[in-house]
This record gives C-alpha cells, structure tokens and sequence, in this order.
C-alpha cells in the first residue's frame, strides 16, 4: 500500500514532499546522489524573461534556527533554461514544477508560454516587485496580484499555483487570486528580516535586507496555511522551516496536500527523500494515510 501517493491538481505525486523554488536549483547538482524521479516533485529556481545577476553580495547569512538570503533571483533567463536545464530534468521522470516571475504582467506569461512543455505545475512568484506599482510586490497588491494571474493562465494550459508572500495581506490576495482563476496556492515565502553587523556598523548583507527562512518560520508558515484551508477550497503546496517529518505533518494537519522543504536540504541535501521516509514510517505505524492528515486539524472532534 502506498501511503504517500497523492494526487494534486490532476498531477500523481509519489510523495507528498517537494523541493522548494531556489534551493535545489533544477536538480544537477543533486542527480548523482539519488534518482530526482524519487522527489515528490522538483521546483526550480524562479525563472525571467531574462538573466538576472542578482543582488551584491554578501547574499546569506545565518540566523537563530534559520537564515537571511538576498540572492536577488539571480538566474539565466528563460531561454538558457529551456535549452539546457528543463529538458534534462523532464527525462530524469521527476515531476516539475516551474517557479516564474517577472516585473510586470506580460513578462510572467512569456515564461509561463516557454516552460509550459516541461511543467507540470506553474508556480507564480508573486513575491517580486511590480515596477509599473511603486515596487511594490505584486503579493502585497491583490488587484495586481491577480492581473498578473490572468496574464499567466491565458499563456498556460497548465495548472497555475499562486505563491503568496508572508509579509503581505494573504487573505484579500487569495481572495482576489481566486476570482481571477488560479488552480491553487503555495505559501509561505520568506519573511522579511534584517541583521547588523557589529563591527561594520552596517547591514550584513549586500541587500541590506533578505528572506528569513529555515524552523525559526514553521509557526507562521503553520498558521497561514491553516487561515488559508479554512478560506478556500483549493489545494496548498504548504513549506517554511520543514525539516522532519513530524513537521511535514504539521502542515499536512494545517491544510497542506503537498509539502515544500527548502533550507533543510543546504544541511542535508537528503532532506526531502529523509523527510518523506519519517513521514512514511508515521504513517504506518498509526495504519494511516497521508490524505488522512491533509486538513484534519479542521475536522470537529
Ligand atoms: C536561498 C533561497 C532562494 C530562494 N529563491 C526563491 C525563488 O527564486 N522563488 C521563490 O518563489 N521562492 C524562493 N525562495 C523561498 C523558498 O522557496 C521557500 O518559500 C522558503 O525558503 C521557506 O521554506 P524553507 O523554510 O523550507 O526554506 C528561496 C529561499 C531561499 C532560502
């Protein structure tokens, strides 16, 4: 009996755990250490319409139980990862989802267009500034959240998740974002966070300030996906701080169908498949499934 297996949004996962955008790139650097077809599901780093050089460094620094990064969604553009990367990962038989954004509404669908033939789910960084809105992430602004959505289901055939920000109104977002089409939500992103440095008497990072991520956000990640189950009927791609299985579960409990491990795999590069073997070994060890504890936080007694 397989426990694990989980169907989302059409899609067949073997497991319910998946790579998170930005921390596992598009998988090379991890496919000599095991098959990446035994991944729940790959994310890639979020990909533009054009390469990126990111933010100055440095880019990342430790926190207590987590870390900052200011990577600055460095990445080759579009073009270079459909030439080389994406096609490659597709016949390694993982799942894939594609991570995109852009600043404005057009350029998210021009990426969304290209990477569709390797995708099986599109997620939309909404966590990026919307230059055409006072830079303002689009996350924080559900009306320009939601035109970007627009922009990117007509440019897709493939289902559309909505990645929603920890440092915006995720509740009017997701409201709006629903209205406007999308298939399903992933949250959280990182929280915005800041570090000094003592003897600089500056920021520490090149950015001055980064995405906290890593166990010291599984609470928050934890409530805001539990608030979000209990707003909408779609399925949650759940992540933030996961790093065992019984945190896994925690969000599996919250609402979340598919679960996103992320700075755990920078201390172990093993984590997802570990996390998806402890969830595993819970799991029997009660006769229960994974679907079991999708949302059961939310059941009457
Ligand atoms: C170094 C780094 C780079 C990231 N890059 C992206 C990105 O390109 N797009 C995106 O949507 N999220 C990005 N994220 C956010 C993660 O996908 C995830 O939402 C967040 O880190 C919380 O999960 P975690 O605590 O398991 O890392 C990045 C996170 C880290 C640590």
């Amino acid at each position: 009996m397989n426990r694990l297996e989980v169907e989302f949004l059409g899609v067949k996962f073997p497991n319910p755990i998946v790579t998170a955008s930005g921390t596992f790139n598009f998988g090379r650097e991890y496919a000599h250490l095991y098959p990446l077809a035994k991944l729940g599901a790959i994310t890639t780093k979020g990909v533009s319409p054009r390469p990126i050089t990111g933010a100055p460094t440095p880019r990342i620094t430790e926190t207590p139980m987590g870390m900052l990064n200011a990577i600055g969604l460095e990445n080759k553009g579009v073009d270079a990862y459909v030439a080389d990367e994406l096609p490659w990962l597709k016949e390694q038989g993982a799942r894939v989802i594609v991570n995109v954004f852009g600043d404005e509404p057009a350029h998210f669908a021009a990426v969304a267009t290209k990477v569709s033939p390797y995708a099986d789910l599109i997620e939309v960084n909404l966590s990026c500034p919307n230059v055409h809105g006072g830079n303002l992430p689009f996350a924080h602004d559900p009306q320009a959240a939601a035109v970007v959505l627009r922009a990117v289901k007509d440019a897709t055939d493939r289902p559309v998740l909505a990645k929603l920000s920890p440092n915006g109104p995720i509740l009017p977002v997701a409201a709006a974002l629903e209205e406007a089409g999308v298939d399903g939500f992933s949250l959280i992103n990182t929280l915005l966070g800041m570090r000094m440095d003592l003897d600089r008497k500056r920021p520490v990072l090149g950015n001055r300030q980064g995405g906290l991520s890593g166990p010291a956000i599984k609470p928050v990640a934890v409530r805001l996906v539990y608030e979000l189950f209990r707003n909408t009927d779609l399925p949650i791609l759940g992540m933030g701080g996961v790093t065992t299985g019984e945190d896994a579960l925690e969000l599996a409990l919250a609402g979340a169908r598919l679960v996103a491990v992320g700075t755990a795999t920078f201390a172990d590069p093993y984590a997802p498949l570990r996390i998806a073997a402890e969830v595993d070994r819970l799991l029997a060890g009660r006769g229960e499934t994974w679907l079991d504890w999708v949302g059961a936080a939310h059941t009457p007694n």
